[in-house]
């Protein structure tokens, strides 16, 4: 649990409540999470979905890992504790995004069951639906579009996930998508018929 360290500070009630900003946009605001290893097709699929949304006249927007270390999380790197922060951190914002209305995707590795469950509960009930990008590791080294998987076999980069740093696969997500076998589209598509069966693109 992160402390709080300021005192002296009080919960302000916003006047527009959260349904109200749903009933406005026509549809929930949520956070979609995308989790596996590198190069398994997170951002592609959550960049998928997010045009897709746009298409379809909804609000989204994507929270991507190596565009929000750049900025928000420059001060953090891949030590456990800080892969805790970082995820900590994107999980208050998307929270911030789902309930002013918007769809967050994130696109983080997330490689900590834990700090993945510490969103969940931040979040209200059905506002929080994980998605599990399975790629084998296999798959993930061969693809290597950064060539960070060479660069660990090497031994050039400590903490490498599924290398030498753990990855925690999710035991209950609402959502598994197959990316060793299908394509971007085929699995954006899934991520759109989940929402539109969850009753999550309308209020
Ligand atoms: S997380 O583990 O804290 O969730 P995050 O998704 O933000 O990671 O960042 C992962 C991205 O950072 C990878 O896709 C890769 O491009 C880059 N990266 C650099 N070093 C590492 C490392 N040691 N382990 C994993 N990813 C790394």
């Amino acid at each position: 649990m992160t402390e709080q360290k300021a005192t002296n500070v009080t919960w302000h009630e916003h006047l527009v409540s959260k349904d109200e900003r749903f009933k406005l946009n026509g549809h929930k605001g949520a956070v979609l999470w995308f989790t596996g290893l590198s190069a398994c097709g997170k951002s592609t699929i959550a960049n998928a979905v997010d045009y897709k949304l746009y298409l379809a006249g909804k609000h989204s927007f994507v929270l991507d890992g190596d565009n929000i270390r750049m900025g928000l999380n420059k001060n953090l790197g891949f030590s456990p504790e800080d892969r805790t922060e970082n995820i900590r951190r994107i999980g208050e914002v998307a929270k911030l995004f789902a309930h002013a209305g918007t769809f967050a995707l994130t696109a983080f590795i997330s490689p900590y069951r834990d700090d993945r469950d510490k969103v969940r509960a931040v979040l209200g009930a059905n506002e929080f639906i994980e998605i599990y990008v399975d790629a084998s590791l296999e798959k993930c080294e061969e693809r290597d579009p950064k060539g960070l998987y060479k660069k660990a076999r090497a031994g050039n980069l400590p903490n490498f996930t599924g290398i030498s740093a753990p990855y925690e696969a999710p035991t209950n997500p609402e959502l598994v998508l197959d990316s060793n076998t299908k394509g971007i589209e085929e699995l954006a598509d899934e991520v759109i018929a989940y929402l539109q069966k969850n009753g999550y693109l309308a209020v």
